[in-house]
């Protein structure tokens, strides 16, 4: 919940200005909990007219925010993926001038796919990126790319990211959640509150001299997605298709989908969490789920027949 959410983060520094490239999912949550904190925010996205866009910014056209919108902006955090040909969208555009203003703050959101497969082990940031897939390398190039310049950037690693609208709730409800058992198999995921609320995190620590150059931001619970579909459906009173083999549901899946069974691995906050003090709003798949239906019972009045959240669903066990 947003209010929630704003409470528990700690102010920004004085006179921010922040530069979000990338309003989409995470980077309008982002933009929203740093308004809420009473900063000057700018959100860009590819069209004007789309919600939540304040500046434009598309790499093809070579729109560009202009000169004002760039002034006097000291925190900016891009959210944007590579672009189909590997390259970073933001950098060949606005690189050099970043390397001008005054930024106290850069964040780029990076994936956890650029340690590669894990073989289901924890994996932490002094792990050596070793990426299969080709999203993965185009990806750690990108991370490179932002290195390179002069700017006191840090790196965000998501896994996969969930929330309000783009959930296991979702899925089930549209009848497009797959049961697919392969033993072993965990997935790490990742809430955008607490994107967000790491985010604000991070630049507060950074102005207090502490910037580590890599920082995994995921969820305590690495969990098998199964899991997660039968929580989800628990909580939304629904059923859910029989469980198939992986052997089985891997002939009918397209190459993307395949590639994310490809790779197994817990990834860990320990730096985030432990060292750099973040507490999760979020810790497990179970309370980011209870957010994601209150949210969806807030806004919807389809959901009549969901279940009322109950101890039941916190002592959920898995
Ligand atoms: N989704 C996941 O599970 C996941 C997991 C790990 C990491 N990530 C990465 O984390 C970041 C944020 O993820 P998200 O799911 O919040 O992203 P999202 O909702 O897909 O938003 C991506 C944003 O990038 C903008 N964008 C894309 N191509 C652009 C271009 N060529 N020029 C200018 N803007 C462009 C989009 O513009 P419009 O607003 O105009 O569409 C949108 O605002 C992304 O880099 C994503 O790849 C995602």
């Amino acid at each position: 919940m947003l209010t929630e959410l704003v409470k528990r983060c700690p102010a920004l520094p004085p006179n921010s200005k922040l530069l979000v490239l990338g309003g989409g999912f995470s980077g309008q949550h982002i933009a929203s909990v740093a308004r809420g904190l009473g900063a000057v925010v700018l959100c860009s996205r590819r069209k004007l007219e789309s919600p939540g866009a304040d500046v434009l910014f598309d790499s093809t056209t070579q729109r560009i925010p202009s000169p004002e919108d760039l002034k006097e902006v000291t925190h900016l955090i891009s959210c944007i993926p590579p672009a189909t040909n590997g390259d970073d969208p933001v950098i060949p555009l606005l690189g050099k001038e970043f390397e001008k203003m005054p930024l106290q703050w850069v964040g780029y959101l990076s994936t956890t796919g650029v340690y590669g497969d894990c073989q289901g082990e924890w994996v932490t940031e002094k792990k050596q990126p070793s990426p299969q897939q080709n999203r993965s390398k185009r990806r750690l190039a990108c991370e490179k790319a932002w290195q390179k310049l002069d700017i006191p950037l840090q790196i965000l690693r998501l896994p996969g990211i969930y929330g309000p609208g783009r959930s296991a709730l979702e899925s089930i409800r549209a009848g497009k959640s797959k049961m697919v058992d392969k033993p072993g198999q965990v997935f790490s995921r990742i809430h955008i509150d607490d994107i967000a609320g790491a985010t604000m995190h991070l630049i507060n620590l950074a102005a207090k001299g502490v910037r580590p150059n890599i920082i995994n931001v995921t969820d305590n619970k690495p969990t098998s997605n199964i899991k997660v579909l039968e929580y989800a459906a628990s909580l939304l009173g629904h059923s859910l298709p029989p469980v198939e083999s992986f052997e089985v549901a891997a002939k009918q899946m397209s190459a993307m989908a395949l590639s994310f069974w490809e790779e197994n691995r817990r990834v860990s906050n320990q730096l985030l969490c432990k060292e750099l003090g973040y507490s999760l709003m979020h810790p497990d798949y179970q309370s980011g789920l209870q957010d994601c239906l209150i949210q969806l019972q807030a806004t919807s009045s389809e959901i009549i027949g969901a279940k009322v959240l109950n101890s039941q669903h916190q002592t959920f066990q898995e």
